[in-house]
């Protein structure tokens, strides 16, 4: 089969598109042929950050395709289902094998691109709310509101009766983030995060923080939420910066909390959540928006695509 395959970490040339064995389904696994791959903020991470555990390896954690072969202990999917899969390698890839643990079937009229974006970025998006018990009339800041898993934490916490802030490098992306529930626009810039959240809300701080950068911006957004606040740390594409303040937390008695969905995505009622997010998108309910399209054969201008600042949406590829 053809991949867009990687030896070393780096920037997105560090991609080639080259013949690689074709992968083999275990038993509780799924032969998938791709027909759409989502580039996820974790497969631009991990291939300019992480070295790579196989050589050649294949990046990539959320791509959707037609089953063509099934594993001997799965149940509940069938050859010629088209299907939305994660795992944390793979998706760039013609051919891949997966668990159906972590494989969906894609509901009637749902575009197959669209379908690949759902599992990470608003699965993502969901857990967190979840994890920081958003409620109805709190206010909510989502950091990296333009990203993948920003954009349906916007849409994720419009809907359950939240005021939604949300940060940006540009301030005409943030704009048309308010069709989807945006209600205040955070530039990122000569002012702090802080000062721009506490001038909207009297002097006072947010309820919730979903931060899907991390580094630095982690604690411009802890200086931005109330005393009492909670946060939720998804990203860590964030510069470095400086490390969490442990004296902040204290004295402003706040909640960090950890999100990580790769590792509880099997789990029932994770996976159950997930079924129902590609049911709200194939209603129409949840947007993604898609920003471009390329073949897999030039993942590399893909990548670098994916990787620009101030865009808006999931970039895809096509086999
Ligand atoms: N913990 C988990 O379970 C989990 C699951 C999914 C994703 N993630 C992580 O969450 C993060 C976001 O994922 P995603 O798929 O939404 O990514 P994405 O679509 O690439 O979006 C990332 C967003 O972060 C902002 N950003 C990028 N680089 C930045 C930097 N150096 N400093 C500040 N902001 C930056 C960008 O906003 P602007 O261009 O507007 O600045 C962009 O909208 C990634 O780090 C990913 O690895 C974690």
């Amino acid at each position: 089969m053809k991949a867009a395959i990687y030896c070393q970490s780096g920037g997105p040339d560090v991609l080639r598109y080259e013949d690689a064995p074709d992968p083999v389904a275990a038993e509780d696994e799924l032969l998938v042929r791709v027909e759409a791959i989502s580039i996820e903020g974790g497969d631009t991470f991990a291939r300019r950050k992480i070295e790579p555990r196989f050589d050649p390896h294949i990046v990539g954690y959320a791509a959707s395709g037609e089953v063509i072969r099934v594993g001997a202990k799965v149940r509940g999917f069938a050859p010629g289902q088209k299907v939305t899969t994660f795992a944390f390698q793979g998706s760039h890839a013609a051919l891949r094998a997966v668990p159906a643990a972590t494989s969906w079937i894609v509901p009637d009229g749902l575009d197959m691109s669209i379908a690949a974006a759902i599992p990470c970025g608003a699965g993502t998006a969901a857990l967190a709310l979840d994890l920081g018990g958003v409620q109805a009339g709190q206010s909510v800041l989502v950091q990296g509101a333009a990203g993948g898993v920003g954009i349906a934490a916007v849409q994720l916490a419009h809907r359950a009766g939240a005021r939604v802030m949300g940060t940006g490098t540009s301030a005409a992306t943030l704009e048309r983030l308010r069709d989807y529930g945006l209600s205040d626009a955070i530039s990122i810039g000569a002012t702090s995060v802080r000062d721009q959240v506490r001038g909207l809300l009297n002097g006072k701080g947010v309820d919730l923080l979903i931060d899907c950068v991390g580094g630095g911006a982690l604690n411009d957004g802890l200086l931005a939420l109330k005393d009492g606040g909670r946060a939720v740390l998804i990203g860590v594409v964030g510069d470095p910066g400086r490390p969490v303040n442990a004296s902040h937390l204290i004295m402003h008695r706040l909640t960090l909390i950890g999100c990580l969905l790769g590792a509880i995505m099997a789990e029932t009622p994770v996976h159950r959540m997930i079924a129902s997010l590609l049911e709200e998108a194939a209603r129409g309910d949840l947007r993604v928006p898609i920003d471009a399209e390329y073949r897999l054969s030039d993942a590399a201008a893909a990548h670098a695509h994916a990787e620009e600042r101030g865009r808006i949406g999931r970039v895809i590829m096509v086999p």
